[in-house]
């Protein structure tokens, strides 16, 4: 990468929006704790300040020296990173009662490079409490708002703007415009896109790696899949991938996956541990013993197979950025531990190889596209590590395996054949520990029930029910109950998270 954008991050929710938004306009950038510029970066050309929960006069504040940066980068403070320059400036910022949440009318005041090709009064997404006024004569207020009087400001004689407003936000007017202006100002190329980061990856990946082998534990997940072409395409045969079935994936999913990885040209190892998982679990009911003794059961079976290797150096992982964020949050609240292969690399003394390390998601899935891989390996909703372990509630059983496969095939497959599957984020079948009564051609039964979930999310950090329609809903538990033995009701889970999770375990 020979020029990026720095995101100092104040622990806002939207810093990791701003990322993906500066990456989608081709620019690379980097999210960076607030502390922790990297000063002496030559490939450095602008920095954005995200906002934060904090307000400036919190006791908790974070507070840091913003001047070296501002005389060497333009800078774009959004929200916190605003309030801070204009306070270490001496402006005054307050609490105000009307906390502007939610959308405002901005309406912009000066010509400004910022603002190219912007309306005068576009719709932005206010998320201030606090409120700058008494602004020192160097800084210039450009828009305002009802409720702001300052709204943006720009410091003369230097490239910094502070912004009450959020342009990452989609439902901000012109946001988009706003951030591509900057990136103008910071006099970017642009020249960021999946197949210039697939260039430049496989050069250093063949660099980095040279001779050397390095061993691969795919899930048939999006992530390591886009790593084993990655390292296929960059190192050939000394990648080798290991596929362990833990008896608790989707139905047929270890056959269609080994094929499908056997037809990228993968040299794969697949791994048949079901009677070890299942022994192992048998009478086990809490959840994260079910957790630790998959997890174990898979570094196990992973470490044995790579010991019959030779020569192995590297662990090559499927981290994606996001999980790189959340483990170095800045507010110290780590919401979702990484789950990749956990405990993997001590275990085994191998060097680490992660490179997808810097995307995201929806830049994996475009790298992936890239690398000529099919859309439907692409496409696949995550699926957690545990599989349906933590979907079969309370013990697991062989049967209940079979029970939780043939439901979620039945739901899957309509989701897909119904056009669905794309406009959720996940989704899957969880099978009760409740049986209860029905009756089947004039005979009560006393069967299991399944509940259905399908959510709507960017990240997985929180999510919302999908709203699938209920004509549709009706097809899929009809099937499931005529054609799945032990199942005689259906129901859908209309939780969001928070405060539910998206598994129930
Ligand atoms: P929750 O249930 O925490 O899930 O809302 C958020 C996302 O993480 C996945 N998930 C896991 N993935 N091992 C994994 O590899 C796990 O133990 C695990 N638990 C949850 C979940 O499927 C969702 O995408």
């Amino acid at each position: 990468m020979d020029e990026k954008i720095i995101i100092l991050d104040f622990g806002s929710q939207t810093t990791q929006l701003i990322g993906r938004r500066v990456r989608e306009l081709n620019t690379y950038c980097e999210i960076v704790p607030y502390n922790k510029f990297p000063h002496g970066d030559n490939t450095v050309k602008g920095v954005i300040l995200s906002g934060s929960p904090y307000s400036v006069n919190d006791k908790e504040a974070f507070q840091v020296d913003l001047s070296q940066i501002r005389s060497k980068f333009p800078v774009l403070a959004i929200g916190y990173g605003a309030q801070l320059i204009a306070q270490l400036e001496g402006a005054n910022v307050d609490h105000t009662d009307a906390r502007e949440y939610g959308k405002g009318q901005l309406s912009v005041s000066e010509k400004d490079d910022l603002f190219e090709n912007l309306q005068k009064t576009p719709t932005v997404w206010m998320s201030q409490g606090d409120k700058i006024s008494n602004l020192p004569t160097h800084f210039k207020p450009i828009a305002s708002t009802a409720d702001a009087e300052v709204a943006a400001y720009r410091i003369e004689g230097e490239s910094t703007w502070g912004l009450q407003f959020h342009p990452e936000v989609l439902d901000s007017e012109g946001g988009t415009e706003l951030l591509s202006n900057f990136l103008n100002i910071c006099e970017c190329k642009r020249d960021w896109t999946p197949a210039s980061f697939v260039k430049s990856t496989l050069k250093n990946l063949k660099q980095e790696l040279g001779n050397d082998k390095v061993i691969l534990a795919l899930s048939g997940g999006v992530d390591s899949s886009v790593v084993a072409v990655l390292l296929h395409q960059a190192i050939g045969e000394n990648l080798t991938c290991v596929f362990v079935d833990h008896g608790l994936l989707r139905k047929n999913e270890f056959e269609n996956v080994l094929t499908d990885y056997e037809h990228l040209g993968l040299n794969v190892i697949g791994v048949d541990a079901k009677e070890r998982f299942y022994k192992e679990l048998k009478g086990v009911v809490d959840p994260e013993q079910k957790r630790k003794i998959i997890g174990k059961g898979f570094i196990d079976v992973f470490d044995k197979e790579a010991h019959k290797l030779k020569d192995i150096k590297w662990l090559a992982q499927g981290t994606i950025y996001p999980d790189i964020i959340e483990s170095i949050s800045v507010t110290g609240a780590v919401i979702k531990s990484h789950h990749n292969v956990g405990g993997l690399p001590e275990k085994m003394n191998l060097k680490l190889c992660e490179p997808l390390s810097l995307l995201f998601k929806d830049e994996v899935r475009k790298i992936g596209l890239e690398l000529g891989m099919k859309p439907h390996l692409i496409e696949r909703h995550p699926f957690p590590g545990p599989g349906l372990g933590i979907r079969i509630l309370g013990d697991i059983t062989p049967e209940k395996v079979r029970i939780a496969q043939e439901a979620d095939h039945i739901y899957i497959s309509n989701l897909r054949s119904a056009g669905l599957y794309n406009k959720v984020w996940q989704a899957g079948a969880i099978l009760l520990p409740v049986q209860s009564v029905g009756v089947t051609d004039d005979e009560r039964t006393y069967e299991n029930t399944v509940a259905l979930r399908a959510v709507t999310s960017v990240d997985a950090l929180t999510a919302d029910w999908s709203r699938l329609p209920h004509e549709f809903l009706a097809k899929v538990s009809n099937e499931i109950i005529l054609n799945v033995k032990g199942v005689n009701r259906v129901v859908y889970d209309i939780s969001s998270k928070p405060p539910a999770t998206i598994e129930w375990e």
